[in-house]
């Protein structure tokens, strides 16, 4: 089943010079969920991920270590970015790295296109530089150094010392694009959500912009600009060009046809890159500005925003060799409003582990499936009347299907997730009233036992399939236990849109045995 909806969707390019750690991992479970999501429902979806491999940044890194920095890159991706990606059970469908040809070969075709349709001048540069934002710097995020760095200019956001760098420079101008941008921004209001992204993103243009410094000479790390061999183009440039030549800008106009504009999900440290010189450099080049970008907010440990740097760094492994991947993907994505930061805590992932997955989900799976083992020999008995309770059932499940899919349109991965759960609170509450234990023991009752455990035994089926986008793992295993594997076919297959619907699971299918979804977590 096809929706011909493309649903083209990309996390940042990651520096693979940091080791990841659970802030990386947030953005791209999050795309991943989404990306699942719009898979499921059917649209013709594609979801990138990749790393950022250029720069001064990774130049310095490799030679503090005393290798060339395509052997430094090459070691850490394959080391630390390719496995992440698997620890976190990501279902990327692609992954660019800007060191590869089909991405060199496209970002030389760009730039050449803005120098050919007049977008780029030569011209003379001096300003503060900071290596670890791989950015000139505005003066709104200059400050004065203390301590070590007294007496020096420091970026606000690394706190190391500026570098000044005086350099001909090729220019974009994007000052020109000021005005075509406040006009994309007010027609297409979600262009940048959520609205605290926006209306910091409309009030950094309005003031302004000046034109970006867009080669370097200094060093030679980088794509070289196709009409001056002596310069690289500026890193950021590059990476942002991955989104288009990933799909085949440059090498393959089907494709990237098909699949362009994207849907961009990015920390909000670096919207501005994402929501104004990304459009204005689409623009300037006559393509298709991207379908929207939706900033994020910082994972906080201690109160901190966390960071390789700031030594509050923490590995998703940490956590998954505890947890799993399914509870690292339901705590980030359920326990934080999308848009917004969050703080983690070991306590508090611990307590919701333990709340939510294992008592609440995971117990309920477990006792319908073993209650249709006892009772009817693991055989799913069919429906009698339906009592005004099995009603209320179907009606949660109905509704939870509706908003999680309209909140997934609005990127909120947590609403959505909310909504699913009213369905585990509404199974829930729905066993304890109808004690089937009790009807169990009274043979007169055994239609209405069939009745109970059908509409648990339904809307587990309804839950598997609409938190397989969040919690994969564990929503096959009770896909497999409901049997729907044989009657229904794959968990992937099964429509997200339609999942509210009742009467799917078929009566008759034989129940598999559920070993604990989420077992107990000693010491967590
Ligand atoms: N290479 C650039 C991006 C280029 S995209 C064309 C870059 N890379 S990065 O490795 O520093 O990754 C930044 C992204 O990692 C953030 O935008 C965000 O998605 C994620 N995060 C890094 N630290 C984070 C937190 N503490 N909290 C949430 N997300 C974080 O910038």
């Amino acid at each position: 089943m096809s929706t011909g909806r493309s649903f083209y969707i990309t996390t940042p390019i990651y520096y693979p010079s940091d080791v990841p750690h659970i802030g990386h991992g947030y953005t791209t479970v999050a795309v991943d969920a989404l990306a699942r999501w719009h898979r499921q429902a059917g649209d013709d979806t594609w979801m990138l991920t990749g790393t950022d491999e250029h720069g001064q940044k990774m130049l310095r890194a490799a030679s503090a270590n005393g290798v060339t920095p395509q052997a430094w890159v090459d070691k850490l991706v394959s080391e630390a970015w390719f496995p992440l990606l698997r620890t976190l059970d990501v279902a990327n469908d692609d992954f660019i790295r800007t060191t590869q040809e089909r991405h060199e070969a496209g970002v030389k075709s760009f730039v050449q296109t803005l120098y050919d349709r007049g977008h780029i001048y030569a011209g003379e540069y001096e300003a503060l530089y900071c290596v670890g934002c791989e950015e000139f710097k505005p003066d709104s995020e200059i400050l004065d150094g203390t301590g070590a760095f007294e007496g020096l200019k420091v970026c606000a956001i690394h706190s190391r010392p500026l570098e000044l760098l005086q350099e001909k420079n090729y220019f974009f101008k994007l000052s020109e694009f000021q005005e075509p941008l406040l006009r994309l921004y007010a027609e297409n209001p979600d262009f940048v959500r959520p609205e605290s992204a926006r209306n910091e993103v409309i009030s950094f243009v309005r003031s302004g912009l000046k034109d970006l410094s867009i080669s370097r000479s200094a060093f030679d790390w980088g794509i070289t600009v196709p009409w001056d061999e002596s310069h690289v183009i500026y890193v950021w440039v590059d990476a942002l060009l991955n989104y288009a030549t990933a799909v085949g800008y440059g090498t393959d106009p089907e494709t990237f046809e098909r699949r362009w504009p994207a849907y961009h999900v990015v920390g909000k440290d670096i919207l501005r890159f994402h929501a104004v010189i990304w459009p204005a450099m689409l623009m300037a080049a006559g393509l298709d500005v991207p379908r929207g970008v939706f900033g994020h907010g910082w994972l906080l440990v201690g109160g901190e925003k966390m960071s390789k740097s700031k030594a509050t760094g923490i590995s998703p492994s940490e956590i998954i060799d505890v947890f799993g991947s399914d509870a690292y993907r339901f705590y980030f994505l359920s326990a934080i409003a999308f848009g917004q930061d969050g703080s983690f805590s070991w306590e508090d992932l611990a307590a919701r582990y333990q709340a939510e997955l294992a008592n609440g989900f995971g117990n309920l799976a477990s006792r319908t499936i073993a209650m249709i083992e006892r009772y009817f020999e693991g055989i799913v008995p069919p429906p009698a009347e339906y009592a005004e309770a099995d009603l209320a059932v179907q009606k949660v499940v109905a509704d939870a299907a509706v908003h999680a899919d309209a909140a997934i349109e609005r990127f909120r991965i947590d609403e959505a997730i909310t909504s699913i759960w009213t369905i585990v609170d509404a199974l829930n509450g729905y066993i304890t009233e109808n004690e089937p234990w009790a009807l169990a023991k009274d043979d007169s009752r055994r239609a209405r036992l069939g009745t109970v455990l059908y509409t648990a035994a339904e809307g587990l089926r309804a839950l598997a399939v609409l938190l397989s986008p969040v919690t994969p793992i564990a929503a096959e295993k009770l896909w497999v236990a409901l049997g729907a594997a044989e009657s229904l076919g794959r968990l992937q297959d099964q429509p997200v849109r339609e999942a509210g619907g009742w009467g799917v699971l078929t009566p008759g299918t034989s129940t598999n045995g559920l070993e604990p979804l989420f077992p107990r977590i000693d010491n967590a």
